[in-house]
């Protein structure tokens, strides 16, 4: 049976985040499931019917990009006909809270945090809203209108999602923002996320400053949010487990009376 949303772990969060002077969060595909976002590793996941190798690799790209494109183009229309929900609307309003002392880290590419109005967001694994030109490396924010399934930039070279797949490296300066914003907060908030990829769950004992990153000065609470206990949940201090839709708005709530 999956844990109950907890009272009392919600008291000890409000507590922490009460006393932070800067906060961190790390989302995942969960804080947009209750916006009508499938999550990778659900039965009924985004991955369904495509191997990962096909659709999400460089390889399967320079094999097929028209299939790679189909497939982004339905994710891109899947996400121009939502919202963001109560959770990403919370974690909005937390933001005007804490101002620069807030940092959202989102291995998410469909923009919601962005849509909801979040300012400071660092989408580690890129956005299904740009392309990138193989050609002259050019970056453009194409909103979400559908592309064709063959794009090709202005210089004639191949577009590409501005996503990072399987067997690529994170953007360099938003990693290395987002491992700044992991060792110099004081909570760590984790939702929705399984935190079995990496390097984004490394961020996790990066803040709790058990890792051979920073282990000099003492690390920072992490409250997780999620439906489950996951891989994050031996580092969590406080587990707050239900749908971040309705846990978010309440800790926000809680903070703000
Ligand atoms: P997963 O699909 O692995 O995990 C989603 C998590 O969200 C699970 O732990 C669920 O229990 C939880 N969850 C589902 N609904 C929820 C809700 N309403 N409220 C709170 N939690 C909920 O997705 P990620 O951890 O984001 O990478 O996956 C990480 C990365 O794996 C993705 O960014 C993607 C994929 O490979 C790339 O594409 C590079």
């Amino acid at each position: 049976m999956e844990p109950e949303f907890d009272d009392p772990e919600l008291t000890r969060a409000v507590a922490v985040l009460a006393q932070a002077r800067r906060v961190c969060v790390l989302t995942g595909a969960g804080v947009s499931a209750e916006s009508g976002v499938p999550t990778f590793r659900a039965s009924d996941g985004l991955w369904e019917g495509h191997r990962i190798e096909d659709v999400a690799t460089p390889s399967g790209f320079r094999k097929d990009p028209g299939l790679v494109w189909k497939f982004y183009n339905a994710r891109r229309a899947n996400v121009k006909a939502v919202s963001p929900n109560p959770g990403h609307h919370a974690l909005r309003a937390m933001e005007d809270r804490w101002g620069g002392g807030f940092t959202l880290v989102t291995q998410n590419v469909d923009g919601l945090h962005k849509a909801a109005g979040s300012r400071n967001v660092l989408e580690i694994h890129g956005s299904l809203h740009r392309t990138r030109c193989l050609g002259c490396g050019e970056v453009q924010d194409r909103g979400l209108e559908p592309l064709a399934d063959h794009p090709l930039c202005e210089c004639g070279g191949r577009l590409r999602p501005d996503i990072v797949w399987f067997h690529e490296s994170l953007p360099e300066d938003i990693w290395e923002q987002a491992l700044r914003a992991a060792d110099a907060c004081n909570v760590l908030l984790v939702v929705g996320t399984s935190a079995v990829v990496h390097p984004a769950a490394s961020l996790i004992p990066v803040a709790k400053r058990r890792s051979s990153w920073n282990n000099v000065r003492p690390g920072a609470t992490v409250i997780e949010v999620n439906l489950t206990r996951t891989e994050a949940s031996e580092y969590a201090d406080v587990g707050l487990y239900g749908p971040s839709g309705r846990v978010l708005p309440e800790l926000v709530d809680r903070l703000s009376s």
